[in-house]
């Protein structure tokens, strides 16, 4: 299963911004197609690890870009990732745990993570970019 493609609708414009969204976007049909073919918790945990982290590390940048250029939107934006990243780990918590995490429920975060983020919060973020202040 495939959760996600990468289309030019999902494009910023903004060159970093775009590649780190690609990859996520791997690194999750990555743990669509490992979960839905039954792979070993451990396998499955380590790639949801590593999404979160690439995840981080992705905010981390957006949200610098965001101080050095003093952007009027990035204390909404900044709590915007940091919902996610706590849905995320939820997510994973109950994961590992055992109980009932479905992965249609990280399908539900991702979901809001493309509409909210990507297509409305990091566009702007990169039309703001684009525009000499
Ligand atoms: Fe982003
Ligand atoms: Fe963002």
């Amino acid at each position: 299963m495939s959760w996600a493609s990468w289309s030019e609708k999902y494009a910023t414009g903004h060159a970093g911004m775009d590649q780190g969204h690609r990859r996520l976007m791997e690194l999750i049909n990555q743990l669509a197609d490992a979960m839905e073919s039954n792979k070993p918790m451990s396998f499955c945990s380590d790639l949801l690890e590593r999404f979160i982290e690439h995840t981080r590390m992705h905010f981390l940048a957006e949200e610098q870009l965001m101080d050095r250029i003093r952007y009027p939107k990035a204390k909404e934006h900044k709590a915007l990732h940091e919902m996610l990243v706590t849905d995320v780990l939820a997510f994973k918590a109950s994961y590992d745990s055992g109980t009932t995490a479905q992965f249609v429920t990280l399908l539900v975060i991702l979901d809001c993570w493309l509409e909210r983020d990507i297509s409305a919060a990091d566009k702007e973020l990169a039309d703001f970019v684009a525009v000499p202040h």
